[in-house]
């Protein structure tokens, strides 16, 4: 069983207030057990002293001849004895004759018989506090002795037994222990109470922690802590808050959108100022290969009428040649014009985002799109592909040509990561949240933990040839779609992109 540590401090503190409750009773009823008995023994003496007294007075005034005759028919020492039964403890008083035979007594059903004898009280007045307490609490219940010689001159005339019983003895010592008991029951609760409180008041700040961290795990940004403390507390705050921003920065997607907002704004300009150059370009290129063409094509001679004629035409020839060859190069400038046009405008496609074209489509269909495209690469770099897209898949809600960019970027890295050979898994399931997952796994090389915040930045490339564009436009894209990109990845184990995009509606 896990005990959290609230309970545990609770635990704490009632064990010690209960240990030093438990100490101190057993002092308190260990002294108690001692006062009980020696007020039993203080009672018993005072009634044996009275006892005494009156019997020698008897003894003194003469009487019957039988001295004990006239100690049990003495009404003073009768009325001595029986009054013994009424006090705290004392149950009953006897006058022994020097053979231990009962001659008076305040039970006389005792009287001419031998009294049993039983324990010396003063012995366990002096005895260890546990012999105390074990008597006192003997379950039967015993009755001890206070025990005094009747003496005349030098002469004993007998003994007086006063009997003392150990269950009134325990009753009288419950009767005081009774306070302290409810007193030390009341300290264990309030003990109880007060650790829950301190507990409370003491783990706020872990609780608060604990809730910044949840929300932290949960991907929230942003996540500030409020522990003014003037604590090593407020400093676990202070240095949550500084951690939470420095995540906040690494992760925030909004950063990663700003930048693309930002190159979709520098495309748009970029478009439109390279475009008229570029259309002006291609018409002047236009008008010089029509010029050139004319120069170089066979033209019909006029008839030659003089020497000279022939020697215009053979003029003409190295021009005609010249022409040609200018008309080569025209052609490659037109060339790389239309494909530099064609690159501006695909960057505007990607970051256009007007351009997006919805509709239900099956991830399959665009897994097998980008398959031959990425059989060059895997070729070279000896991996296996293996797709796994199984017909019930649910179909997602997306535009064709940019999520086959995306796919194609992912996968293109996942073989660029694979340089001696491997295998890349391109799957696709249904997930929650009426969304479809679509893995793309490799068992490359693998991202260093401290590259991981950073790959879906733009420009953010480790490679010799890279750009660094590539998964800021995946992010893009998922992104436009209303979906999520999500990384894992083992140095010299592999990485799995996760993207998850929204269902196509069923109807
Ligand atoms: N599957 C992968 N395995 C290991 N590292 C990867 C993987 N995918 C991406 N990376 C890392 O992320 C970086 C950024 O990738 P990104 O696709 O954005 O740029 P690039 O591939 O370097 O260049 P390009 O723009 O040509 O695609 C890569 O340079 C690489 O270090
Ligand atoms: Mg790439």
């Amino acid at each position: 069983m896990r005990l959290g540590i609230k309970a545990k401090q609770i635990a704490a503190v009632t064990a010690i207030v209960g240990l030093a409750v438990v100490g101190l009773s057993a002092v308190h009823v260990t002294r108690l057990a001692r006062v009980v008995l020696r007020e039993s023994q203080a009672r018993g003496e005072l009634l044996a002293n009275a006892i005494f007294h009156r019997a020698r007075e008897v003894v003194v005034a003469g009487g019957p001849d039988d001295l004990y005759t006239a100690l049990r028919t003495d009404p003073g020492l009768r009325a001595i004895l029986e009054s013994s039964v009424y006090g705290e403890s004392v149950t009953e008083a006897a006058i022994l004759d020097t053979q231990g035979i009962v001659r008076a007594s305040s039970d006389p059903a005792l009287e001419g018989r031998p009294l049993p004898s039983r324990a010396d009280l003063a012995t366990l007045v002096e005895g260890t506090a546990l012999d105390q307490l074990r008597t006192i609490y003997a379950r039967d219940g015993r009755t001890l002795e206070v025990r005094q010689q009747m003496v005349l001159g030098d002469a004993p005339f007998g003994s007086i037994r006063i009997g003392v019983s150990t269950v009134l003895m325990r009753e009288e010592l419950n009767a005081s222990l009774r306070p302290a008991i409810n007193v030390a029951v009341a300290s264990v609760l309030i003990a109880v109470i007060v650790a829950a409180l301190l507990a409370q008041l003491f783990l706020r700040p872990i609780n608060v922690i604990r809730g910044g961290l949840t929300r932290l795990g949960k991907g929230e940004l942003g996540v500030t802590l409020d522990l003014n403390q003037n604590d090593e507390f407020g400093d676990l705050g202070t240095f949550f808050n500084t951690v939470s921003q420095q995540l906040s920065e690494q992760r925030d997607p909004r950063q990663a959108a700003r930048k693309l907002v930002a190159l979709s704004r520098l495309t748009a300009g970029l478009a439109h100022e390279v475009k008229n150059p570029l259309n002006a370009m291609m018409i002047h290129l236009e008008l010089l290969r029509t010029k050139l063409t004319r120069v170089s094509a066979p033209r019909p001679e006029p008839a030659p009428v003089a020497a000279g004629g022939l020697g215009l035409a053979a003029a003409r020839l190295p021009e005609r040649a010249k022409a040609e060859d200018a008309l080569q190069h025209v052609e490659i400038i037109e060339n790389e014009i239309r494909r530099l046009d064609e690159v501006v405008q695909g960057f505007l496609k990607f970051t256009r985002p007007e351009d997006l074209k919805l509709q239900p489509l099956q991830v399959k269909d665009i897994f097998d799109e980008i398959l031959p495209l990425i059989a060059p690469e895997a070729e070279t770099n000896h991996v296996r592909v293996e797709v796994q897209a199984p017909s019930d898949t649910p179909w997602v809600n997306g535009d064709a040509s940019m999520l086959r960019q995306a796919f194609l970027n992912l996968a293109i890295n996942a073989c660029h990561a694979m340089p001696n050979g491997g295998s890349l898994r391109m799957s696709c399931a249904a997930a929650s949240g009426n969304r479809v997952e679509i893995r793309f796994e490799d068992t490359g090389v693998g991202i260093p933990a401290e590259h991981l915040p950073k790959i879906f930045d733009l420009y953010f490339t480790t490679k010799e040839h890279g750009t660094g564009i590539g998964l800021s436009m995946v992010y893009r894209i998922v992104q436009l779609h209303d979906g999520e990109v999500e990384v894992e990845s083992t140095q010299g184990r592999g990485t799995t992109f996760r993207v998850l995009l929204p269902r196509a509606n069923e109807s």
